[in-house]
């Protein structure tokens, strides 16, 4: 199948334009016909031997989603304390999640032994298969923006508050809990970026040819 000029151009813009979002969601609902989309979207992610370790967890109900914000603000307390001082700084005055503002959460998992010991790619590196579901995480990612949805990924929580809140069996490994939803608007740039956090590093300087020894600058 061919991807027409006009196609191509809509994925690099989609691409370039999706952000994280964390205070932008509207208080409205998704239809669930779009949620379906999104989750068909990632369920089409590539993945080691054609595993699809994925699963989806799709969380609506207010009490979950505060539990999972009251976990949020344990790890966000104890990271408060990593950072040296300047930074800290900066760290408590940024947004890092809309856990309760987003009208949909979606957690994605991975079951790890989904098809048995063995599994094809997946035989020298085992840690193959997280990266399978990280690729489920950024096609809904990207999907989401095509459909002008918002998406903001929390991983400032710890995996033990996602198992308990959320029922999720031992032998499952969670991935990302993702906040979805309308927004007021994209941010043109990386949040982190416009708050000085870090800057968007230069390609060039990221790129090797050959050797880790050999770039361009
Ligand atoms: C694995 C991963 C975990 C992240 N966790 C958080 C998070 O807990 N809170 C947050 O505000 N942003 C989180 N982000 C979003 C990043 O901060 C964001 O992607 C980055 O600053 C670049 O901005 P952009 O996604 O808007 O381009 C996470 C992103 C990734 C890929």
């Amino acid at each position: 199948m061919h991807i027409s000029n006009e196609e191509k151009d809509a994925v690099y813009k989609t691409i370039y334009n999706r952000r994280d979002t964390r205070g932008e969601f509207l208080d409205e609902e998704i239809d669930d016909k779009v949620i379906n989309k999104l989750l068909d979207a990632a369920h089409h992610a590539p993945s080691v031997g054609f595993m699809q370790p994925w699963d989806f967890i799709v969380v609506k109900d207010k009490k979950i989603k505060q539990a999972i914000k009251n976990g949020f603000q344990v790890a966000h307390d104890e990271a408060k304390e990593m950072f040296d001082n300047e930074k800290r700084d900066v760290y408590k005055t940024l947004k890092l999640e809309g856990i309760e503002e987003a009208p949909i959460g979606i957690c994605i998992t991975c079951d790890r032994s989904r098809s048995g010991d063995t599994v094809i790619g997946r035989t020298a590196n085992l840690e193959m298969d997280l990266y399978s579901s990280v690729c489920a995480v950024q096609t809904l990612w990207l999907a989401a923006r095509a459909e002008n949805l918002g998406v903001g990924w929390v991983s400032i929580i710890h995996h033990e508050v996602l198992r308990n809140v959320l029922d999720i069996p031992e032998d499952i490994m969670p991935i990302a809990y993702l906040c979805i939803g309308k927004v007021s608007h994209f941010h043109d740039k990386p949040e982190l970026e416009k708050a000085g956090w870090l800057p968007r590093i230069d390609l060039d300087d990221l790129v090797h040819y050959d050797s880790w020894n050999n770039k361009k600058s």
